[in-house]
């Protein structure tokens, strides 16, 4: 939500700043902008739509013009304000000497705009942003901070409240950035003689892989020197360094044609290197546990809170979990959790899964969670993130980067995380025996192979998709594990194709859905195992010519030799036979793929899709 990068260094800050936001304008991309300080100016640039909007106007207006060594620049997702070139980020102040570029939503910025307007200023834009440059330029110029930019900054960022990321550059001061984060992402990349601020590591990764996780009420200032981190009172404060274990490749395309396509061909890798080192002498062990055994063994009741495909991720591992701990699970969609009073005190523990570590519904959810003495194991794709910070225990999932707006490797590594976290909680509490925890863990440890398997098969549905591409809705049936692999099915074609899907557990259909069923409508069915579970396989069976009688075009997929559902099916997609419980790890990926064929057959932008954005920050 909003991507950020500042920098102060030796290279040309408006390349750096370009290709920095390149790399995060999957976090937003309603309208992109830079500044440079130009020796004792500000050059700055900003236009609505993508990227290449203001690539192109840079152009024009002539890129010699950002001759410079510090700048900062901006991609968003709109919150305040519609997505226009006067909304865009950076905003400035009304003498154009102090720019801010900002992340997250000011939420008095009511409040301080009546009082900018008492004091004559005009507001330029619909932002909550353009406020904070206006405060900022009133502390340099008059009062005790006057002519001293970071005072100036950290007495303004101490007024402000909500979420924010905000990164200052002030000509007045041209060797320096400033920056301060709170609720919203922010770190250093620390070069030599150069230095970064980003809202994610990717926009610095090709420069450098040390970084520095900027904590919450924090602020730095970047000079050429080196980099100062304080609290917002101003004293020395502690920031965590660490050094990204991944490289530029994973952060660019690879020869693929959108970035969604190779996140999905990773997913064996992603799932090996989540599974990877978590089984250890006989023993499952999370990452970073702050949590005993003992508080395993007191467990009385597990949450999981998330969002969308994390929230899928869930549902998926609630059948695990209950099996084989016996222990009750809820699946709540966070952005409800916090407003229903949930039953929680500290036997209770709630796993938060996150992809991207920020989700402001999924972070607001664990501070419940925690107030109410709960305890929190964050699943989480990113290192350091807000979510697994104020976690008691972390589990990392690692699928790398995933620049696709639509969630695919990451939710495959959070089905295996979460179901590391089940297994943990069985060992702690004795419900399964070690050599069965070993078993489980061995099976899991076989699945990026049967990924591989179905990966090598995708062409078909690719060709399906492409005929399915005119279609005015589908439909997406499951039943047990299954099921939410349906709503994930249905989850992608909605927010890649922009089309009406709907997936249901296949028992209800006959309690209402059923009167959707039309002549040719899709319906994508998802195959338990005839042998795994037999009961169910032959429920769905009687589900799927139901539909099928009623005129519906049926896509199932199945186990390889499932003989029986081939009469049923229209189109039979045919998966490898896996233990029931990690059939999602693979029925979801032929979903993957038909809502990415569908989508780019409608001629839509797989990766960034319209309205969306890959970090939601705010609530
Ligand atoms: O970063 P998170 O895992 O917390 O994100 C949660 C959802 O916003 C995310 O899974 C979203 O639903 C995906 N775009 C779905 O593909």
């Amino acid at each position: 939500m909003c991507g950020i990068v500042g920098y102060v260094g030796h290279q040309s800050a408006l390349d750096v700043v370009l290709d920095g936001l390149r790399r995060l304008e999957y976090r937003g991309y309603d309208s992109a902008g830079v500044a440079v300080v130009t020796g004792e100016d500000l050059a700055v640039e900003r236009k609505a739509g993508r990227l290449q909007n203001l690539e192109t106007l840079l152009d024009e207006v002539g890129r010699d013009n950002f001759a410079g060594t510090v700048g900062m620049g901006h991609t968003r997702w709109a919150t305040h304000g519609a997505p226009i070139d006067r909304n865009s980020h950076p905003h400035r102040d009304t003498t154009n000497r102090v720019a801010v570029v900002h992340n997250g939503i000011i939420e008095n910025f009511l409040a301080l705009r009546s009082e900018l307007e008492g004091l004559g200023v005009e507001m330029a834009s619909d932002t909550d942003t353009e406020t904070v440059a206006h405060l900022v330029s009133f502390a340099y110029n008059e009062g005790d901070t006057k002519g001293d930019f970071v005072a100036s900054v950290r007495k303004v960022v101490n007024r402000l409240e909500g979420a924010f990321t905000l990164v200052f550059t002030n000509a007045d001061e041209p060797d320096t950035v400033v920056a301060a984060r709170r609720n919203s992402p922010l770190v250093v990349g620390v070069g030599e003689d150069e230095y970064f601020v980003a809202s994610d590591v990717a926009a610095f990764i090709a420069h450098t892989k040390q970084a520095v996780e900027l904590g919450q009420d924090q602020m730095v200032v970047l000079t050429r020197s080196g980099y100062q981190v304080t609290d917002f009172a101003g004293e020395p404060a502690e920031a965590k360094p660490f050094t990204v274990n991944w490289d530029l490749s994973a952060a660019e395309k690879g020869g693929h044609e959108y970035f969604m396509l190779k996140e999905i061909e990773e997913q064996p890798e992603a799932l090996a290197n989540t599974l990877r080192g978590h089984f250890a002498n006989g023993r499952i062990v999370l990452d970073e546990q702050r949590l005993s055994d003992q508080d395993l063994r007191d467990v009385d009741k597990v949450f999981v809170i998330a969002c969308g495909s994390a929230y899928h991720s869930g549902l998926v591992a609630k059948y695990a979990i209950e099996h084989w701990t016996r222990l009750p699970v809820e699946v709540e969609l966070a952005s409800e959790f916090r407003y229903r009073d949930p039953v929680l005190d500290r036997d209770t523990l709630v796993v938060a899964v996150s992809q991207s570590g920020e989700t402001a519904d999924t972070l607001e959810a664990v501070r419940h969670a925690r107030a109410q003495k709960a305890r929190v194991l964050a699943v989480c794709n990113t290192n350091g993130a807000q979510i697994p910070r104020e976690s008691d225990a972390v589990l990392y999932t690692h699928a790398g980067p995933e620049i696709g707006v639509a969630s695919t490797k990451a939710f495959l590594a959070q089905i295996a995380a979460n179901y590391l976290v089940g297994l943990a909680l069985a060992q702690a509490r004795g419900t399964k025996y070690p050599d069965e925890v070993a078993r489980e863990f061995h099976e899991l440890e076989a699945m990026p192979e049967a990924v591989q398997r179905v990966l090598g098969t995708i062409d078909q549905v690719k060709a399906l998709g492409r005929e399915l591409a005119d279609s005015k809705a589908v439909l997406f049936l499951g039943r047990h594990v299954g099921y939410p692999v349906a709503l994930e099915g249905a989850l992608k074609l909605k927010e890649l194709a922009y089309m009406h899907a709907e997936g249901f557990a296949a028992g209800e259909l006959k309690h209402g859905p059923i009167a959707l069923i039309e002549e040719n409508l899709p319906v994508v069915v998802v195959m338990p195992s005839p042998k795994g579970r037999a009961v169910l396989h032959s429920k769905l069976v009687s589900n799927i010519s139901e539909i099928q009688a009623r005129g519906a075009r049926t896509i199932v997929i199945a186990e390889e030799g499932d003989e029986t559902v081939r009469p049923f099916a229209d189109h039979l997609i045919e998966i490898p036979a896996v233990p029931t419980l990690l059939q999602p790890l693979i029925s979801t990926i032929p979903l993957q793929v038909l809502a990415a064929e569908i989508a780019t057959a409608r001629g839509y932008d797989v990766d960034k899709p319209r309205n969306l954005a890959k970090s939601v920050t705010v609530e």
